[in-house]
């Protein structure tokens, strides 16, 4: 198989200050084909967004600060970069879209003049063909009359006509890789199956591999080729969205399909996993879901399960499991 667009290899990302150095990423592996989306799941504070931060280089400073792993983009480690080439490669090669577009834009430049800044800012065009490009991006994510929306500012459009425009931001140098942090969740249902809809056309017809990142079981099993769950700023199973969704190894992967609200099924209360997530200040040393599993043996709770790959392609970090399902 060809290489990976991106290689992602023991990532540790960490907040790092005089009296603390908190784990917010802790040694993940991610791999991105080209034309690929790979879905990132896992609970709040899970390391989901650091993780993408962390790729695009845009951590929060001065605290947050990459201390291990390898981010091989075609091969090339961006963490070698200077801050300079980085910044040629952002909004070029690899764009990021967020979950709020009202934060991500600019509320005092035209829309039309925001597109335009990322085309200029990265190909040889003059202002006018920036704006022309700028009209057809728009028309591209399915924004009505888009030669009189790039005169319009953020304030005026609705949440889903900015998470288009962020869309075609995003999309504007036709980038390899498209970084999508919750782009949906504060729109209301029937603009979020729009949006992904979109995102999955862009795939279709760019060929533009994608990392979305969600809480949401359900955005994944529409969209997701292949799904990373993360717990506690760790990969805890890893494999092709098919597999995931009919064989879920990982205690915690089954905990969060079993809160998934079903359509078929009337429940009367939806199943939520016992307990929260461990506070990345003080990690248990064993596994970090050991106190809300109920697999839980006395050795979960010593030592650290590795990241094992337990069927072709198919990872997990529980002791507890086998290819044919729960072991021991
Ligand atoms: N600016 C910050 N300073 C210190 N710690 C932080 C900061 N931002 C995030 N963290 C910590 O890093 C860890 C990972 O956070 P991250 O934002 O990646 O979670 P997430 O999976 O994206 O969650 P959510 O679903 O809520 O967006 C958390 O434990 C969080 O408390
Ligand atoms: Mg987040």
């Amino acid at each position: 198989m060809a290489q990976p667009l991106l290689e992602v290899r023991d990532l540790k990302t960490y907040f790092v200050s005089k009296e603390s150095r908190v784990p917010a990423v802790d040694g993940i592996d991610l791999d991105v084909r080209q034309g690929q989306i790979v879905c990132i799941v896992g609970e709040s504070g899970c390391g989901k967004s650091m993780t993408s931060l962390s790729i695009m280089r845009l951590l929060p400073r001065p605290r947050g600060k990459i201390v291990g792993g390898t981010i091989l983009f075609n091969g090339v480690d961006l963490l070698d970069l200077t801050e300079k080439q980085m910044s040629q490669l952002r909004g070029n090669e690899i764009s990021m879209i967020f979950q709020e577009p009202m934060t991500a834009l600019n509320p005092v430049l035209s829309i039309g003049d925001q597109i335009a800044e990322v085309l200029l800012r990265h190909r040889r065009l003059s202002r006018r063909e920036a704006t022309e490009r700028a009209v057809q991006a728009l028309t591209f994510v399915g924004v009505p009359r888009a030669n009189e929306i790039v005169h319009e500012y953020p304030h005026q459009l609705s949440g889903g006509l900015r998470q288009r425009v962020m869309i075609a931001m995003a999309m504007a140098c036709e980038p390899k890789l498209l970084i999508a942090d919750e782009p949906t969740t504060a729109l209301d249902v029937t603009i979020q199956a729009q949006v992904l809809q979109l995102m999955k056309r862009l795939r279709d017809e760019t060929g533009t591999s994608m990392i979305l990142i969600s809480h949401d079981l359900g955005v994944v099993a529409e969209m997701a080729d292949h799904v990373v769950v993360m717990y506690a700023g760790q990969v805890v199973e890893s494999t092709d969205a098919e597999t995931l969704f009919s064989q879920p190894l990982h205690p915690y992967t089954r905990g969060l399909m079993a809160s998934m609200p079903s359509l078929d099924e009337q429940r009367e209360v939806l199943y939520s996993i016992p307990g929260t997530v461990p506070g990345a200040v003080n990690f248990p040393k064993g596994c970090r879901f050991a106190d809300r599993c109920h697999m839980a043996q006395a050795r979960c709770h010593r030592t650290m399960p590795d990241l094992r790959e337990v069927a072709a392609g198919h990872f997990v970090r529980c002791d507890m499991i086998t290819a044919e399902g729960v072991g021991m």
